[in-house]
């Protein structure tokens, strides 16, 4: 076990690089996801494909860090900007997606909950600004206690891809889908946790009527709240889950 610890904490550090998905699937279709290609070429002056991913600069360090919790970067990443398309999904289906670590490791972080949230558009969500969108988490998965297993080990486990429901009871709409891991493996200390969010436009089709209320990106985490500052390399009994209450629709 202490072997694994620090064969993990050896790659977290060989793999500082970015992390973004690279695929995703809406009820097992396939849909481009954003690739560090397009950073590329746009900084070379060229053109970013239509996707409904949206584009972010998942670079440097990869990460949004709780430091930059009060700012736009927590929403969709840094320097984010909506995809051009929108890919339509039904209530109560399903989305998964594939991260890519840097040089296509499996990805390097066990520790830590992933999430998801959706955020109503009022219109075209190509035209969406981050700083205005209000997410209601749908989905959220921490550890299981008597495993001792993180959701980020399952996603591992499940080639780096992870699926989540759309809630079956949501009003039908534009809204962009933000899903995203948090790295707690530095996190007991502070400012040590990694957010890494991405984002998609998607338009919910359905008969659903639930608009819940939603919350600003910029208030979405504390830096200081237990389940960000959070030791895990002990027997953990209970971890508090960060952000808003779970949307269960
Ligand atoms: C994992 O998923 C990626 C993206 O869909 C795919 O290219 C790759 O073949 C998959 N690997 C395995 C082992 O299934």
């Amino acid at each position: 076990m202490k072997s694994s610890v620090s064969l993990l904490g050896a790659l977290a550090s060989v793999v500082v690089g970015h992390g973004l998905v690279t695929d995703f699937w809406i009820n097992g279709q396939h849909e481009q996801g954003f690739l560090l290609d397009y950073y590329y070429a746009k900084k070379n002056g060229g053109s970013v494909p239509d996707i409904a991913a949206w584009y972010a600069e998942n670079l440097d360090i990869g990460f949004v860090a709780p430091n930059e919790y009060g700012t736009a970067a927590i929403n969709c990443h840094k320097n984010a900007s909506p995809g051009k398309l929108t890919k339509t999904a039904p209530a109560g289906g399903s989305m998964s997606f594939y991260w890519e670590a840097a040089n296509k490791q499996p990805w390097p972080h066990a520790q830590g909950p992933i999430l998801s949230y959706l955020a109503p558009c009022n219109g075209d969500c190509s035209k969406a600004d981050p700083t205005k969108l209000a997410w209601v988490k749908i989905d959220a998965a921490g550890i299981d206690y008597a495993t001792q297993r993180w959701a980020s080990e399952d996603l591992i486990a499940n080639n780096n891809t992870w699926t989540s429901q759309i809630p079956a009871g949501i009003a039908p709409g534009h809204y962009v889908f933000r899903h995203e891991i948090i790295a707690l493996h530095a996190a007991g200390s502070a400012n040590g946790a990694q957010n890494y969010p991405q984002c998609f436009n998607v338009q919910i089709t359905g008969s659903g009527t639930a608009k819940p209320s939603g919350t600003l990106g910029t208030a979405l985490y504390k830096a200081d709240h237990p389940g960000i500052l959070f030791n895990p390399y002990r027997t953990i009994t209970s971890y508090a889950m960060p952000g808003p209450t779970l949307f269960k629709g």
